[in-house]
């Protein structure tokens, strides 16, 4: 068996967890998914959920990571119960279905850098975005071909992730610390431009009043565990397998405490750039911040290059740095979706890595084609919600209850007080074994009956069953999986 990779040093585990987390998570999806849910609204469900599932279940993956020093199927196998496996397996097809359609966001930011030199946008980012750029097809039923130029983006994306991962884990916390500081730096300039522009306190407003009714709608709680799992990267192996790399004599809940506030400071700091932007633009078509934009996906292709375009000099080339910015958030984050999904097939299997790898890569480059088409865009926003809103909280549910009872919490946090700077206390077993399996549990149950009756958004019905129908193909085989023989059993 090969030996274990191991970290450099400690700055570089938690600069590659930051990297990991850090993402266009923060940059992207954080805005969008704050705007669709009301703006303020937004901001207490997700403070909630960073408390009761981001921090506890961070230090939970960490630990079940470093002590069974091995990818997250056989890190269930071997500390929970052979039974628990599937847990792993479903953690990792989770994140497959993100490395999957990530990498095309990513894709849109290459080109965006180029169009970037000439500022191609103009003054309608949004009428760019949909009819010039994607040339959105009129629905997810038609595919209406391949945008050459998103899939030429994909290409150089999915090369760069394969040379990434391909000089393994010390390399990638080298990586890291630049992919993390630079685009700090070019994300305070977007934001002092965006508070300076006029209307941006209406914008501002909107992000930052809370709503308290919006407290009783489970979809916004769904919403917001989803996101945070998508931002800590949790629930889907990834930072099992990264601190499964840890010397055994390693901090746990120190880092997690370090990795999981700086990220969502970093989300919340981006929130400022996006909406003192909405702001802006709704002042200047006379209409409300709720009504200005498209919520979706695409928030961030309409707001950033808003801003851009209004940069008092130089707009072009901070426009370039902004997207090469988004690559490099993306980059690191991408590979860290690869590389768990690898580990877990080599660990089970001892396959050389040396295949794995390509062949993964070259089979997301292939599925990934299919957000390239014009009718790509509306896929990549259903498998983004299923994956995130439903899948991501149906592991992290699993993963409490596996931990909280199966294994049973106190055993788990006794282990972390053993290693760790910080002690946790008691309520690190109420959020594990209660607070957020409740909170999980209801709203699941709840927005699945609802998604049932009313299908997702304005698309289709069909559309929903599809995202059910993925949702359940990946339980069967995660199944499917845990109950194959692996080569050490
Ligand atoms: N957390 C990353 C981001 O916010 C996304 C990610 C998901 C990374 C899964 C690793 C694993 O962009």
């Amino acid at each position: 068996m090969e030996e274990r990779e191991r970290w450099g040093s400690r700055a570089g585990f938690i600069m590659a967890s930051i990297g990991a987390a850090i993402g266009l998570g923060n940059v992207w999806r954080f805005p969008y998914i704050c705007y669709a849910n009301g703006g303020g609204a937004f901001l207490i469900p997700y403070f909630v959920a960073l408390i009761t599932a981001g921090i506890p279940l961070m230090i939970l993956e960490f630990a079940l990571g470093r002590k069974a020093q091995a990818g997250a199927p056989s890190a269930f196998a071997r500390i929970v119960g052979k039974k628990t496996e599937w847990i792993g397996w479903l953690s990792l097809f989770a994140v497959m279905l993100i490395f999957l359609y990530y990498p095309t966001i990513m894709a849109w930011s290459v080109n965006y850098a180029v169009h970037s030199a000439t500022l191609r946008w103009g003054t309608d980012t949004q009428n760019f975005f949909y009819n010039h750029f994607l040339q959105t097809s009129g629905g997810p039923g038609i595919l209406g071909g391949i945008r050459w130029p998103i899939l030429a983006g994909l290409a150089v994306v999915w090369i760069a992730i394969y040379l990434c991962l391909f000089k393994g884990i010390k390399a990638v916390g080298k990586v890291v610390m630049w992919t993390v500081t630079i685009p700090w730096a070019i994300l305070v300039i977007m934001v002092v431009r965006g508070l300076t522009l006029p209307g941006a306190v209406d914008g501002l407003k909107f992000y930052l009043t809370p709503d308290f009714t919006a407290l009783l709608k489970p979809n916004v709680w769904l919403a917001a565990y989803g996101q945070v799992f998508f931002t800590l990267s949790l629930a889907m192996g990834t930072l099992i397998v990264y601190s499964s790399y840890l010397p055994k004599k390693s901090d746990i809940s120190n880092n997690a405490y370090i990795a999981s506030l700086a990220n969502c400071g970093t989300s919340f700091f981006a929130g400022f750039a996006v909406f003192s932007t909405l702001g802006y633009l709704a002042q200047s078509m006379g209409v409300g911040v709720p009504e200005v934009a498209k919520s979706g996906l695409g928030l961030a292709f309409v707001t950033y290059p808003t801003v851009i375009r209004l940069l008092p000099f130089c707009a072009p080339f901070f426009g370039i740095l902004f997207f090469i910015m988004l690559l490099t958030l993306g980059i690191d984050s991408a590979f860290s979706q690869v590389e768990p999904f690898v580990a877990g097939f080599t660990d089970k299997w001892h396959f050389s890595k040396k295949w794995a790898l390509p062949l993964i890569c070259f089979f997301g480059f292939l599925v990934g084609v299919l957000f390239t088409t014009r009718g790509g865009f509306y896929w990549l926003d259903i498998v983004d919600y299923f994956t995130c809103t439903f899948g991501l909280c149906l592991v992290g549910f699993l993963e409490c209850v596996a931990i909280g009872y199966i294994y049973k919490a106190r055993k788990m946090r006794e282990y972390v007080n053993e290693v760790s700077e910080f002690k946790i206390g008691k309520w690190w077993d109420v959020m594990i074994m209660i607070v957020t399996p409740a909170i999980l549990g209801i709203s699941f149950v709840w927005e699945l009956i609802k998604l049932v009756q009313n299908g997702y958004g304005s698309y289709p019905r069909w559309t929903s069953f599809v995202g059910i129908g993925i949702l359940v193909l990946i339980i069967i085989l995660s199944f499917v999986l845990a109950k194959t023989k692996g080569r050490e059993e």
